[in-house]
Parts: C-alpha cells; structure tokens; sequence
C-alpha cells in the first residue's frame, strides 16, 4: 500500500506552476469524439482520471498519442464502439462525460452510472431529463445507462431549464447539442470557468455555442467539427489547494499559471483569515505567518465559494483562533475528512451539510485516510502545519486530481515523500 510521510511544521517558500484543469480535462477529452479531424490538446495535466479517460477514449476506438507530458493528440474518426467499458468507467465518477459526446456522434451511448463516493450519491437525472428532451430513449439496467435516438431520427434542439444548478448535466447537455438539429437552450446553468472552457474548445473546433459561463448557454447545432489545437485553461482547484497550504504552513509562496479572477472567493476568504493575497496577471502571492483567524463559509456554484475547495479551507480552520462554521450546500455529505483530522486532534462537530470547528493550534502528527481527493488534500494541508510526522493512507484517490503534488510540495520547502510498499 502506498502512502505519504510528512515532517510539518515547516513554512512554505518558493514558486509553484498550476496545472491544467482536471474538470475542464474531464468534459474536453470525451469532447473529442465529436470532432472529424485531428485535435492536439495542451495543458493537459499528468492525472490518473486524465490517464483513465485517454484509456476509456482508445476502448471506444480513438488514437491517442502524447506529443509531451502535457500535451496530448487525439484521432476519433474510426471508432469501434459506443459503450464505456463498465470495468474502466467505474473507476471514475466522470465517465457520463462520454454519454452527451457519443450521442451526439452515433446516436447512441453506453456508460455505467456514476457510482456513489464520499459525499453522497450523484445522481445525473437532470442529464437524462436533457437527453430525453433532445429526443432521445433512455434505459437504465444493471447499473448502466444506455440512450439512444430512436430509428430514423436525430437528435434536436430543447429548451431545457435544470431544476438544480450542476456543473456535470451543463457540459453533458453542451455536448449533446453541438451536432443536434436547431438550437439548445440551457437556462439555469452552471457557470464553472470549466464550463467556459468546454464552450472555447468546442468553438474552436467550429461548434456555436454562445453564454457559457452566465446562467443561459445557447447552442446552435452545426454539421461537424472540423480538428484544431486547444489549451486547457489552469486548474482553479489545485491552485486554491496551494494557497491553503501556504497560509497554514506560513511562509510565502507564488502560485504561478493562474487566471485570478477564477479565484476570488477563496481569495477572500484567505485575506478574512489573516493572509495575505496579492494578484498578479497570471499568479497569486500568499504570505503568511501560520497564525489564522477563524470564519464562516458557505459553499455555492461558481462564482461562490467552490464546494472542492470546501476540505482545504476546513483544515485551515481547524488550525485557526476561534470557532468556525462551514455550511456545505452542494454535497449532502462532505465532511468525513474531519473525522479524520481529530486523529490529529483537531475539533469539530459536523451534521449533515453543516459543521462547527473549534480551531485550535498545536495538532499532533497522526495516521490518516484519504476518503476522498479533496479530503486527502485537507489532510496533507493539515499535516504541513503540524510539528512531526503524519501519514496518508489511499494517496490514488489524492493523484486522481493533483499531478505530482509530493514534488510541488518538495519544491517549496515542505518535508513530505512518498512510501510505496
Ligand atoms: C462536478 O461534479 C465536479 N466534477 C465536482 O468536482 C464538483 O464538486 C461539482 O461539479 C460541483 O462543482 C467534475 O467536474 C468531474 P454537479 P458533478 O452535477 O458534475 C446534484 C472534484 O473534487 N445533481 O454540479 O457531478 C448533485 O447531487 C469533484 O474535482 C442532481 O441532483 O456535480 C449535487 O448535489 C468532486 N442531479 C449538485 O447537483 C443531477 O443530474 C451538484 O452536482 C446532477 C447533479
């Protein structure tokens, strides 16, 4: 079993280069299958769900083909296959990505439903609600859904208004629509800067989608896509994940290869933390003396406080003065990661999507879990501030999300490697 070793209590300084989005990654490369023509992809980051949707790609009968670490090159104009392979698509909550790309390619799709995971289950019945809007049949046997557009039809433009704002049916639907006959709406949607970055890929391929990133995406279906180059744009997620580790380990550190704007809420509620943040064009400086002050947070779809950085910002506050509360408004249940940080003896008291934290310095190194990717980023936040040595356990579910994360620690100062038995 593989786990990582960390020796806290040592500030944080240097810099440090963001990678490319996992959830633009996660939306874009099934996007592929659309495309009649060669696509070459950049910024792509060196991720085990990235790996795992390149290998669920070349199942479906794609040529994938790694220029450089980060850049990659995708052929989807033969294919074999419309189904995801059920022992490669429950790897990865993400896998449903495929089912809006694939029917909008053959006009059928296959993908086994997303299974639940720690915080709760994750249904995707506003995805079938879409699809079936757009004319197609769905069916769900076996844990597998399977949709298609019935004999001698396409699938055409709706209007389609989410009951709930989510992330995962905006990109879905986006891709359904590209190719279908007429327009789509999508009213109430999500406006992740994933999101926007779908809509830049798509365009760039000869799609026509216009409003991503408001609340209303428009989506003209076209006759093809046509091949092209496009560069993800820098994971909002790990970038947030590095500022809470330079304000809990104290230090300076500048987080290089941002978009700052997509990180203004936790921004705001570093500096109500007594951090400091300083903008550049393309970075963010954070500085910090280790000392915190606790505050609350509520999480919201973007341009609110983001759900995935809902762990991080709850380890600092275990680390800060005063009590602290944390309302978790997206998830149903993402607060087991506090469970496992009293193992450092942290305080905290969590029912259903609220939670109360006692902040106090002066934790203990301890053994711990990951439970899940962000919940094993709030681990290791928590255990670079903390005098002696922790360790965690389940570090896949954290090298889903985070490329080379020991090293980027490494290299600004942190003691931290990782033990493979
Ligand atoms: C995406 O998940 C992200 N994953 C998640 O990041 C992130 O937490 C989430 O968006 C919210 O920002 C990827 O992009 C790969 P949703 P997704 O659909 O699309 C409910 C990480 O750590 N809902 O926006 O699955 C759902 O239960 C991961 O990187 C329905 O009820 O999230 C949840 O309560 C974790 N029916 C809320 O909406 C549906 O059909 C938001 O879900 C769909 C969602």
């Amino acid at each position: 079993m593989e786990k990582y070793i960390i020796n806290g209590g040592k500030e944080l300084f240097g810099e440090v280069t963001i990678s490319g989005a996992k959830n633009a990654a996660a939306s874009i490369l099934p996007g592929t299958l659309l495309v009649d023509g060669i696509i070459r992809i950049s910024n792509v980051p060196d991720i085990h769900d990235v790996q795992l949707t390149l290998r669920i790609l070349e199942a479906l009968g794609a040529a994938c083909r790694y220029i450089h670490r980060s850049v990659v090159e995708i052929d989807c104009r033969k294919l074999k296959s419309h189904e995801v392979p059920v022992q490669l698509g429950v790897q990865m909550r993400a896998s449903h990505f495929f089912l809006g790309a694939m029917l909008a390619r053959s006009g059928e799709a296959g993908s086994p439903l997303p299974g639940g995971c720690d915080f709760g289950t994750r249904p995707i019945d506003q995805h079938l609600k879409g699809f079936e809007a757009m004319g197609a049949s769905v069916s769900v046997q076996n844990d597998c859904v399977r949709i298609r557009v019935p004999e001698g039809k396409k699938l055409h433009g709706a209007d389609i208004r989410f009951d709930l704002v989510t992330v995962g049916a905006t990109m879905n639907l986006m891709l359904a629509a590209v190719l279908a006959e007429g327009v789509t709406v999508l009213r109430n949607a999500a406006k992740e800067p994933h999101v926007a970055d779908l809509a830049g890929f798509l365009n760039a391929m000869g799609a026509d989608v216009s409003g991503a990133g408001t609340d209303t995406v428009t989506i003209r279906g076209v006759k093809a896509l046509h091949g092209g180059e496009y560069s993800l744009i820098p994971d909002q997620i790990e970038a947030g994940t590095y500022m809470a580790a330079a304000a809990a380990a104290g230090g300076s550190v500048k987080i290089c290869n941002v978009i700052p704007p997509h990180l203004s809420c936790i921004t705001a509620v570093l500096k109500k933390m007594n951090v400091q943040v300083t903008e550049g064009s393309d970075f963010v400086q954070v500085t910090g003396d280790g000392r915190l002050k606790g505050t609350d947070i509520e999480t919201a779809p973007y341009p609110g406080f983001p759900t995935d950085m809902q762990p991080q910002i709850g380890a600092l506050l275990c680390l800060a003065d005063g009590t602290s509360s944390i309302h978790e408004a997206v998830w149903a249940d993402r607060f087991r990661y506090l469970e496992e940080l009293k193992r450092m003896g942290a305080s905290s008291e969590a029912e259903g999507q609220h939670a109360l934290i006692h902040g106090k310095p002066g934790l203990h190194g301890a053994e711990m879990t990951a439970c899940d990717l962000r919940a094993g980023a709030a681990m290791i936040i928590a255990s670079l501030a903390t005098q002696g040595k922790s360790e965690i356990r389940n570090i896949q579910l954290i090298e889903r999300g985070y490329q080379d994360i020991t090293g980027k620690l490494s290299g600004l100062g942190a003691d931290i490697h990782c033990e493979r038995q």
